[in-house]
């Protein structure tokens, strides 16, 4: 497969502000290509495929942690911060990752676990068999399990309490996530420092962001919720200190799965920065819920009450990812309506989420998908892609846990859909070989021959998102509009004029959830009579009314994008 007519977004290079545009494509090492044959995808797999990321419009890369581990929890299991798991690679090849994506254009952002290590971690070894050596404080000890009863447990299908008892030091140690997953003790000025050199270690070899782990969890107090403490908030502004002291220009991501009013606080203030960007929780399982209900009415909600992230942040926004489509942000009637529309075989559940990617749980519906990416790429903020999902790759809900959705990626339909020449019972996960979604009709090589494949459609919408900075940078407003399965904004942006297309511009933008065609009338104030083309063809539409009403129709699940002259 050969890659020409790389999509490049003009000015990105040099733009400080590169992350509130980007296109970002989250891509766990293991599953991407493997280089040597072994089953396990590895680093120098990843960087023979930049081509094809960069072709497809990539931006910038999230790396999930490729860091020593026991693997019990994907690598967010961390027993070495600054080793490659040795399957995956060497610092030398991450090294030749970085400037092979830089030379592409291409950022690299890895994640930074720092709520928590793997149990098998030398600090925590140390910390239980010598309470009183240097690492004794480096975790959570209580002689009981009664402290902090008021902290939420995350993992419910497999964890019964935040603590558990260590036979070693006979005490108790807190933990968020999994009980392999001892949470560091932030109290505790020496984590700060090595938590700190870690992020040196990995910001000289060039990685231009991280994307911060759990990041809510890192103190906990008596009768507080373990989230979001004061103390915590503290400590991200201290970070930050030293990022924009030694490393301007590097990038701090917020995963924080909590409500904008909360999430907002993760990027600090003007005075106190914190983070340039947060993921965008509550939106997500709204826009699942729009889908099926045909309802626009909560999605508009909850982008009226949006909040805004401040000057030079950014939302990041997603469909899915590679941990379950969480609904922790939704109420119990909507959890339950979706567990009923998305996860119908208990199978499909894990948590308070469903496991499933993308194409599944829309039924690999055509329709659903463009309008899902649709939203993605034109909500305020920067788009994050899962690897797989740009082709509508399936998933596998007969393995364990999260891995249903991180089976390797699908490149032919060849051996092992071209991700190993290993023996197939060797691969690190078997491929998807479903009725629907086997390996031999989804696959990167068969959809780039087809010229109106997902995969196609889904680089031409980046290339239109990318020729508009509004998308990125403008501002969003939700319009009124006399049917309630239609959604429409209007992005609006000043533009700066500094290179091409950075001009003022309003685009509006239309959605609609409804099953069969529709005709809609928004009240689209502040275009009152303003001309409107599309955005993908550039064919004229008629004209917003004087008095700002539009009537349009639309088919079936479908939306336009249309950019809006100057009034008449
Ligand atoms: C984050 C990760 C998830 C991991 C958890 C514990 O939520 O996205 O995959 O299991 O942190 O580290
Ligand atoms: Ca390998």
């Amino acid at each position: 497969m050969s890659f020409t007519a790389p999509l490049t977004t003009p000015g990105l290079a040099l733009d400080p502000h590169w992350h509130r545009r980007a296109v970002f494509y989250e891509v766990m090492v293991r599953s991407f290509m493997d280089s040597n044959g072994d089953g396990i995808g590895d680093l120098a797999g990843l960087i023979s495929k930049l081509d094809y990321l960069q072709w497809l419009g990539v931006d910038a890369l999230w790396l999930p942690p490729f860091f020593e581990s026991p693997l019990r929890d994907g690598g967010y299991d961390v027993a070495d911060y600054t080793a490659v798991l040795p399957e995956f690679g060497t610092i030398e090849q991450f090294r030749e990752l970085v400037t092979k994506a830089h030379e592409r254009n291409m950022r690299i952002v890895i994640d930074l676990v720092i709520n928590h290590t793997s149990d098998q971690h030398p600090w925590f070894q140390a910390s239980r068999e010598d309470p009183q050596g240097p690492y004794g404080d480096y975790y959570v000890w209580s002689d009981t399990d009664e402290k902090y009863q008021d902290v939420r447990i995350i993992f419910v299908d497999t964890e019964e309490s935040n603590w558990a008892f260590d036979p070693v030091r006979r005490q108790f140690y807190w933990h968020r996530f999994f009980s392999h997953q001892p949470d560091l003790n932030f109290e505790n000025p020496k984590v700060h420092d090595e938590i700190f050199d870690v992020v040196r270690f990995w910001a000289d070899l060039g990685v231009d962001g991280f994307r911060l782990d759990a990041i809510p969890y890192l103190y906990e107090s008596d009768g507080g919720t373990g989230e979001s403490e004061p103390p915590t908030h503290a400590f991200i502004a201290k970070l930050r200190a030293m990022i924009d002291e030694e490393y301007p220009g590097r990038i701090l991501i917020a995963e924080a799965n909590q409500w904008p009013h909360e999430v907002v606080e993760f990027f600090g203030t003007d005075e106190q920065p914190e983070c340039h960007m947060a993921f965008d929780f509550p939106v997500m399982p709204r826009i699942f819920y729009a889908l099926r209900s045909q309802q626009a009415t909560e999605l508009e909600r909850q982008l009226s009450e949006e909040v805004h992230a401040p000057e030079g942040s950014a939302w990041g926004v997603f469909l899915r990812n590679h941990d379950e489509l969480t609904l922790e942000m939704v109420s119990e009637e909507y959890r339950q309506a979706m567990y009923g529309w998305y996860a119908y075989d208990p199978r499909m559940r894990a948590n308070v989420g469903i496991r499933r990617r993308l194409a599944p749980l829309l039924d690999n519906a055509r329709s659903e998908l463009e309008l899902a990416h649709a939203l993605l790429f034109s909500l305020p903020g920067s788009p994050f892609l899962y690897y797989g999902d740009e082709i509508g790759m399936g998933d596998n809900i007969w393995l364990p846990d999260r891995d249903s959705s991180r089976t390797p990626m699908q490149w032919t339909p060849d051996r092992n859909a071209g991700f190993s020449t290993a023996d197939p019972g060797k691969l690190y996960l078997p491929v998807v070989q479903s009725l629907v979604y086997h390996y031999n009709q989804i696959n990167v090589e068969s959809q780039l021959a087809q010229s109106r494949s997902l995969l196609h459609w889904v680089r031409n919408v980046i290339h239109v998102r990318k020729a508009h900075p509004t998308f990125g940078l403008g501002t969003m407003r939700v319009l009124r509009t006399d049917n309630e399965s239609v959604l429409a904004f209007v992005r609006e942006y000043a533009g700066t004029g500094t290179h091409l297309g950075d001009s003022a511009e309003r685009i509006l933008c239309v959605f609609s959830f409804a099953h069969n065609p529709v005709s809609v009338t928004i009240t689209a104030e502040g275009l009152e009579g303003a001309g409107l083309h599309d955005l993908f063809g550039g064919a004229p539409f008629p004209p917003v009314g004087d008095d700002g009403r539009l009537t349009l129709t639309l088919g079936s699940q479908s939306f336009f994008w249309l950019g809006a002259d100057a009034a008449r």
